[in-house]
């Protein structure tokens, strides 16, 4: 069995493996419906077992379809419908159950110490589905994204974030930027710069990142701009302020324009006021294509995690 938890942690070799798998199983899914299985059914019998301490809709979605179309079923719990906190029951009996009836525990928290004592309690893998310090499967998902419309791997690409330098996404991101070698280029408020410990992290691991704090020379002849909502779920702090101090960090026009001609615009969604509607509703905006392979990749991850990659 295997986690997934933090794309720094998992070999460069088994997220290419994912991603290569999850190429071969979209391929071979046009035309089928949702609920449709995929050939041999893999994960037949196998029930994932999905928390939210955090709201979701891709996650929820995606996670439901990809174990189905395994073969497998899903059960989504809410955590106040549990002993776990305020009924007393220890997070290491609530590991052990969860362990005895299910094959997987995909978890969305609010505190990434959680993920670490799940993990040494449970006897099943456990994906981080989203935490306050990173976003893995949704970044997994959107190199494959990446390389699927750009038809490249994406170490001969050049990728921008604009927004929130030291959020959950941008935070996978750098890892991913120095798992698949691409170079990365983050414009950002100054006050909002990744912290120093994952810019030590990456110079140790010979990373190529590169932090601006304005957008023009961020965005020039990037391949893809990313960006994600300045104030984030974890986010406790001065909504009105944050948004003022990212006014000149908004997606639009102008910015894509610094860009290459043919680039792409990618957003993990839900989005706020980060990007103007002229952007996200054009032609270079992949945002749906994106939302939609993470069905695609989490089987992947699913396969992985259960030792069934083919
Ligand atoms: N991108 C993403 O994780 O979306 P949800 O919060 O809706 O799951
Ligand atoms: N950074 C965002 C991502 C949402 C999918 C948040 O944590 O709210």
């Amino acid at each position: 069995m295997k986690h997934f938890v933090n794309l720094k942690d998992i070999p460069t070799s088994d997220l290419r493996k994912i991603i290569s798998d999850a190429k071969k199983r979209k391929k071979k899914r046009k035309n089928l419906n949702a609920l449709d299985l995929d050939k041999n059914s893999p994960l037949k019998g196998k029930l994932l077992i999905q928390m939210f301490e955090k709201s979701s809709l891709r996650t929820r979605l995606s996670f439901y379809l990809a174990i189905k179309q395994l073969g497998g079923g899903a059960l989504t719990l809410r955590p106040n419908e549990l002993h776990l906190k305020e009924g007393g029951e220890s997070l290491a009996d609530t590991a052990k159950i969860l362990s005895t009836f299910g094959n997987a525990f995909m978890l969305r928290t609010d505190d990434d110490a959680k993920l670490e004592e799940f993990k040494k309690h449970l006897n099943i893998p456990i994906i981080n589905g989203l935490s306050p310090s990173s976003h893995p499967t949704q970044v997994l998902s959107d190199i494959f994204t990446i390389e699927e419309i750009k038809k490249k791997p994406i170490s001969k690409l050049k990728i921008c974030w604009i927004g929130d330098g030291n959020n959950n996404v941008v935070n996978s991101l750098i890892a991913a930027s120095v798992k698949f070698s691409f170079i990365l280029n983050i414009g950002c408020p100054k006050k909002y710069e990744p912290n120093k410990t994952i810019l030590n992290w990456v110079k140790t691991n010979n990373g190529n990142i590169k932090v601006f704090n304005d957008t023009k020379n961020a965005a020039k002849n990037a391949d893809v701009i990313f960006t994600d909502k300045v104030i984030s779920m974890n986010d406790k702090v001065n909504k009105v302020k944050k948004l003022k101090e990212f006014k000149n960090f908004n997606v639009n026009s102008k910015i894509m324009n610094y860009a290459k001609r043919d680039s792409i615009f990618l957003h993990c969604l839900p989005r706020g006021s980060e990007v103007s509607n002229e952007i996200f509703l054009s032609k270079q905006s992949k945002v749906w294509q994106q939302a939609l392979n993470r069905i695609h990749v989490q089987k992947s991850i699913l396969l992985y995690c259960l030792e069934k990659l083919r």
